[in-house]
């Protein structure tokens, strides 16, 4: 089972749109997949149309009897599990830290479904927290939508350096995220950014309304628009990952 967390200090750059589009690719080439829903808003709880519901709220989630399969949920949209987020995670920092060792929790809460699951996509809220930390701790590799934007290289350099700083050996794959190849600034920062950041994935994410739709369609792009451009990204982008998370 690998962990793969889709997360940004900064927010609204994509991480929920990738999070779900990558769940439902990794499930449509059969990789059993839950997406844990981290945040608050519950945006990725939404889009699979899963109710929003933490049973006992992110104390009973993560508190020392939590158990994560018991807020495991189908998805009739797709084979992806889902655990669900409400309102109640707005205080899981509060509960982790109650915790033994709040940066292991995510981790230790993940070992039971070790063998359930091929692919878990933790979707975090835009910040950086205790909760980011435990994140930290739990996943493998660390997926950072980035959009085009003058200070795009300047918040990626502020999690590469904290992580090192910390010695964590989570891996960090940024993706460009809402490109528009009509907007010369956009193609020139992209540039930087690839020169900058080598290990940028070679699929950037165009900027494209099918994505956009997702919230009134309730589905991952490739549901409602299987030949569009966005969905083609999509799944290039998940070969990628698959080929870091497995390599040949
Ligand atoms: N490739 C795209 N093209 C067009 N719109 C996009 C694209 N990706 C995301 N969006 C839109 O941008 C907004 C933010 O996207 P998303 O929710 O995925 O970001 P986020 O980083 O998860 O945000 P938050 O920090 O609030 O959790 C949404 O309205 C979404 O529809
Ligand atoms: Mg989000």
């Amino acid at each position: 089972m690998k962990v793969v967390a889709t997360y940004s200090i900064k927010g609204g750059v994509g991480k929920t749109s990738t999070a779900v589009n990558l769940a439902f690719e990794a499930a449509r080439t059969g990789a059993r997949v839950l997406v844990w829903d981290l945040d608050p808003q519950g945006a990725a709880t939404y889009l699979f149309r899963v109710k929003p519901k933490v049973r006992g709220g992110s104390k009973r989630l993560v508190g020392a009897d939590g158990e994560l399969a018991a807020h495991i949920r189908g998805s009739d949209l797709s084979p992806v599990h889902v655990v669900p987020a409400d309102f109640s995670l707005r205080h899981l920092d509060v509960h982790l830290e109650r915790t033994k060792r709040p940066t292991e929790r995510l981790a230790r809460l993940l070992e039971p479904v070790e063998r359930s699951y091929d692919l878990v996509l933790l979707d975090c809220p835009p910040s950086i927290s205790l909760a980011s930390e435990s994140v930290f701790g739990a996943a493998d590799h660390l997926l950072v939508p980035v959009v085009p934007a003058t200070l795009a290289s300047r918040t990626l350099a502020q999690l590469t350096t904290f992580l090192r700083d910390e010695q964590l050996p989570v891996g960090v794959l940024p993706l460009l995220s809402m490109v528009d190849q009509r907007r010369k600034l956009h193609r020139d920062l992209t540039e930087d950014l690839r020169r900058t950041w080598p290990q940028l994935l070679p699929t950037a994410i165009p900027s494209a309304a099918a994505v956009e739709r997702m919230g009134e369609q309730r589905a991952p792009v490739g549901v409602f628009a299987p030949t569009s451009a966005a969905t083609q990204r999509y799944r290039a982008a998940w070969g990628e990952v698959a080929a870091v998370l497995w390599p040949a």
